[in-house]
């Protein structure tokens, strides 16, 4: 049952259709009101009456029904008041019969979402500075397909570039392939830090390591060979991160794809007029738009990271026809998107509005080791492993006889990392703390996760769920089920704004509304009838918060 187009469809506002009436049809932020409001000022151009006027008319014509059981006028609003019990009635039944559909839809029908997200680098490690952007990617990804979109995941892979001329010529000189492979990428790292310091004292390793990038590019095959063997082992290690956080991709194509498609683009950007030679350099000029100018070709004939990102979205364009091609990438790439973006619209890209930088802000360590600095990188797997390691302390304090610790464990502690770097707005910069993901009692994973056990223990021991009449309805119960009714529009308005955090905060106050009407309401110990109402306001609820921690790739463990 849609409310919305139920009362549009009984108003009579002349030069309208229904849709219209039905989008401007508000949630009021306070039920006193009522549970659905129409702002009249929307009307009043047309009509020639004012807001109020228009309120008290419309007020004066509408029958109320069945579903609608009672309307009134307030400062130029239409409030309607819904029949809660025939309202919450069909919400749960609703629920009930799509299981794990619930708040699905097709508004994305036939429209392809590229997503750019993780893009971890080959042969470096992969720090907590990648949390966001994957699983911001990811709960992304899943949404525009619950939603019926056709999500296109793309893992850009940095793939390319002079450093990986540095690492053959490191690990000839002072590596082997059994540490490598039994090291990975830590291995990488330090044979990286080692050239570089040898490298001050001997500059000579500098031109070799250019000379063994050329080969690479040149397709050499035994340099070849061991770029593949790097990547091999980069992607071995991030895989097994991406198994633990749900994350997938259904592209792999990174930088290094692009490599034979940069020169139609350059082609084209000099017939049509926009290159420039500086210093050698070839340029886009972009100081009309109060940008530096981008650079497409190094003096020496190189690419740059810019051209590539060029190609790429050329070629998302014309494999994938996206509505819409979204780069899940942190705040210090701002400029770089501008310009990208700004260039593509130059090329004549009529496309280049429908490209977005979906920015985010930077995760720090509360010990104020930072991700990033020199030497001192934060691996996201050391950061899940200790989570996980405090979450099965505390559930051996706190449920000594519960089977499968550690499978509980690892649900609970890796889902706490995924909802704490999903629970702030995007933007925000992120002070990682273990004590406060793992906080069972705030506004986090794990509360999020025992509020979907306790459902699960009630329904267990409510057994199946008999036939009800919904006689009367306490405010508790009417709230939970009014939440529950929002799952679809959170979700559109999530995606919408590309703000996973609408889900968690989402997720956060049903379980807060669950748990009020948990101690408010007695329900194993009731009468049938209320029992049953009562156990398929659990069920529903335990339907919407799996489906929200699995969108947000979070798992939902039965007991804890
Ligand atoms: N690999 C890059 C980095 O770690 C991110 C790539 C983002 N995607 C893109 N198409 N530029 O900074």
């Amino acid at each position: 049952m849609d409310y919305k187009k139920h009362i549009a469809s009984k108003l009579n506002l002349e030069g309208f259709t229904e849709e219209e009436i039905a989008s401007f049809i508000a949630l009021p932020p306070n039920t006193e009101l009522g549970d659905y409001a129409l702002p009249c000022f929307r009307f009043a151009k047309a009509m020639r009456m004012s807001p109020v006027a228009i309120a008290e008319k419309l007020k004066g014509e509408f029958e109320t029904d069945e579903f609608i059981e009672e309307v009134n006028s307030a400062s130029g609003y239409l409030n309607f008041r819904v029949n809660r019990k025939t309202f919450v009635r069909d919400v749960l039944s609703e629920v009930l019969s799509a299981g794990e559909k619930y708040g699905s839809s097709d508004e994305g029908k036939g429209k392809t979402i590229c997503i750019d997200y993780s893009s971890v680098n080959i042969a470096k490690p992969f720090h907590i500075g990648h949390l966001s952007t994957t699983v911001i990617g990811a709960a992304l990804y899943r949404t525009y397909k619950f939603l019926g979109y056709n999500a296109v995941g793309i893992n850009h892979l940095g793939d390319y570039g002079t450093q990986f001329g540095k690492l053959i010529v490191a690990f000839g000189k002072w590596g082997d392939r059994k540490t490598v492979e039994e090291g990975g990428v830590r291995e990488l790292m330090k044979l990286y830090v080692r050239f570089h310091e040898e490298a001050e004292k001997n500059p000579e390793l500098d031109d070799e390591a250019r000379r063994e990038f050329k080969k690479i590019e040149q397709g050499d095959k035994s340099a070849n060979e061991l770029f593949e063997f790097f990547k091999a082992l980069t992607l071995n290690e991030v895989g097994k991160i991406y198994e633990r956080l749900n994350v997938s991709f259904d592209s792999y194509a990174g930088e290094s794809f692009y490599n034979d498609k940069m020169q139609p683009v350059v082609n084209e950007l000099k017939e049509k007029g926009l290159l420039k030679t500086s210093d050698g350099a070839e340029i886009v000029d972009l100081s009309d738009y109060n940008m530096p100018p981008c650079i497409i070709l190094r003096s020496d004939g190189a690419s740059l990271y810019a051209t590539r990102d060029l190609a790429a979205a050329i070629y998302r364009k014309n494999t994938y026809d996206f509505a819409k091609n979204l780069y899940v990438v942190a705040y210090q790439q701002n400029l770089h998107f501008k310009q990208l973006f700004k260039v593509l619209e130059l090329m004549g890209k009529d496309w280049a509005k429908d490209c977005v930088h979906v920015a985010f802000g930077m995760v720090s360590m509360e010990d104020g080791a930072m991700s990033t600095r020199h030497g001192k990188v934060v691996f996201l797997e050391d950061v899940l492993n200790r989570t996980v390691e405090k979450c099965l302390s505390i559930i051996t304090e706190k449920s000594p006889e519960l089977p499968d610790k550690e499978k509980i464990a690892e649900q609970v502690g890796t889902g706490a990392v995924v909802f704490g770097a999903l629970s702030n707005g995007r933007i925000k910069d992120i002070v990682f703390s273990y004590d406060k993901v793992l906080n069972f009692d705030g506004e986090t994973g794990p509360y999020v996760q025992y509020t979907a056990a306790r459902c699960f223990s009630v329904l267990s021991k409510g057994g199946e769920i008999g036939k009800y009449e919904i006689k009367d309805m306490n405010k508790s119960e009417y709230e939970l089920a009014a939440h529950i009714s929002k799952l679809n529009e959170t979700l559109s308005s999530a995606l919408e704004k590309y703000e996973p955090s609408f889900i968690t905060r989402y997720a956060v106050d049903l379980a807060q509304l669950y748990n009020k009407f948990y101690f408010d309401c007695k329900i194993l110990g009731e009468e049938e009838n209320v029992k049953n109402f009562r156990l398929a306001l659990t069920k529903a609820t335990h339907t919407t918060l799996s489906i929200c921690l699995k969108l947000l790739g979070i798992g939902v463990p039965e007991r804890m």
